[in-house]
């Protein structure tokens, strides 16, 4: 079953579209959320995860689908933005006929909506998935996918921190200076390697012992520290918030020593108002959605039949990007969050205008 959903509250939202999709025999109850298609297909993650509610689950869809959008948009991909959501706990539900039941429903949408992975879901469940739908990337490199796209996230924040380091200290580059990464997990590990190739110190936290001993054995030069308190108030040039969301607060945001934040984690800004406290406190920070998209450079990619190194050209690209950001900033005297939004939103205007041009 595929329901279109038009309710005041989307119409106030501006998604395009809102599907609920649900399959009684499996236990799928599925939420995709396109947010907007005028740069081509929307691609997006599909998240699976036990939501207290429907509208919790809804809501997570809505907004989540908008921040591809925007994330698509400056990663210079012709990709709408869009989202999924499985409401149930991956643990217990996931199967392969819930996966196969929700493959078919992405196929129903005809290529308007592209999936991937994102939290409770993973590169052999897009494997399954892939058996109904073409419409799915992330899958794993012996189906033809682009595999673990953690390693141009990576790549991708390293040239968001080039960038933002030019423009507060004139070299594009993090030499003598001190980075501290907040998780060592997939996309961190990565980043310290090209830091410390790059002529960076490094300090680093994480709670996993396993990550702490990869850090000891690997590279014996991190210095690891107890906690992220101990991280923030330790003098540092650079924080990269590469663990969990909302690292940015006013609790973090008041005692944080370093210049310049960029990191890969998906919604650092705790709440709104926090992008004018870190100006207020002249830390430069370079918006997440735009220096994280190397991942979904690396899986969209995938669309065209995979190629690393073409990936890899467009994830550098981030570089230029972010220095555009950061002067749009400083010419309207707005944060670089807000500049990033208006670049994303003045790309999608103008480039899904074109449409409008009968090619006969
Ligand atoms: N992997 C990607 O391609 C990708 C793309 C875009 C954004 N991101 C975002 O980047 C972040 C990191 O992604 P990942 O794939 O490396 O995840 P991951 O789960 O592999 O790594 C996260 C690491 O953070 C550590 N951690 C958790 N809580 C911590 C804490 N309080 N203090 C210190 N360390 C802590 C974990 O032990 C783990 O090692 C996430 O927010 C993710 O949403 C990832």
């Amino acid at each position: 079953m595929g329901v279109f959903v038009s309710s005041d509250g989307i119409e106030a939202a501006g998604h395009e579209q809102v599907v609920f999709c649900q399959d009684r025999h499996t236990g799928l109850k599925a939420i995709i959320s396109i947010y907007s298609t005028a740069l081509g297909p929307a691609l997006g993650g599909t998240r699976f995860y036990p939501y207290e509610s429907e509208e919790a689950a809804v809501t997570d869809a809505l907004n989540l689908s908008r921040g591809m959008a925007y994330k698509n948009a400056l990663a210079g991909l012709d990709l709408g933005g869009g989202k999924a959501v499985i409401w149930g706990d991956p643990a217990l539900d996931k199967s392969e006929a819930l996966l196969r039941a929700y493959g078919r429903f992405v196929e129903s949408l005809n290529g308007r909506y592209y999936t991937a992975c994102d939290v409770g879901t993973y590169v052999p469940d897009m494997d399954v998935i892939a058996r109904e739908t073409r419409y799915v990337t992330g899958r794993s490199v012996e189906h033809g996918g682009a595999g673990d796209s953690s390693v141009l996230t990576a790549w991708g924040v390293f040239q968001g921190m080039r960038a933002a380091a030019e423009h507060t200290w004139g070299r594009p580059t993090l030499s003598g200076r001190r980075v501290g990464i907040a998780g060592l997990g997939k996309v961190g590990k990565y980043l310290a390697g090209h830091l410390i190739e790059d002529g960076a110190a490094v300090v680093a936290t994480d709670v996993s012992p396993a990550a702490q001993e990869w850090a000891r054995t690997t590279h014996p030069q991190i210095d690891l520290v107890d906690d992220a308190q101990a991280l923030i108030t330790s003098d540092l040039d650079v924080y990269a918030p590469c663990a969990l969301g909302g690292a940015l607060n006013d609790d973090t945001v008041a005692v944080l020593r370093a210049k310049i934040v960029t990191g890969a984690a998906n919604n650092q800004l705790a709440h709104p108002g926090i992008e004018k406290l870190l100006e207020e406190r002249g830390i430069l920070y370079t918006p997440d959605y735009v220096v994280n998209a190397g991942g979904v450079i690396q899986v969209a990619d995938e669309i065209e039949g995979f190629n690393f190194e073409r990936a890899k050209l467009r994830a550098t690209k981030i570089f230029d990007t972010t220095s555009q950001i950061l002067r749009l900033a400083d010419d309207d005297g707005v944060p670089p969050a807000v500049a990033a939004d208006r670049l994303a939103e003045r790309r999608m205007a103008e480039v899904g205008r074109l449409r409008s041009i009968y090619l006969g």
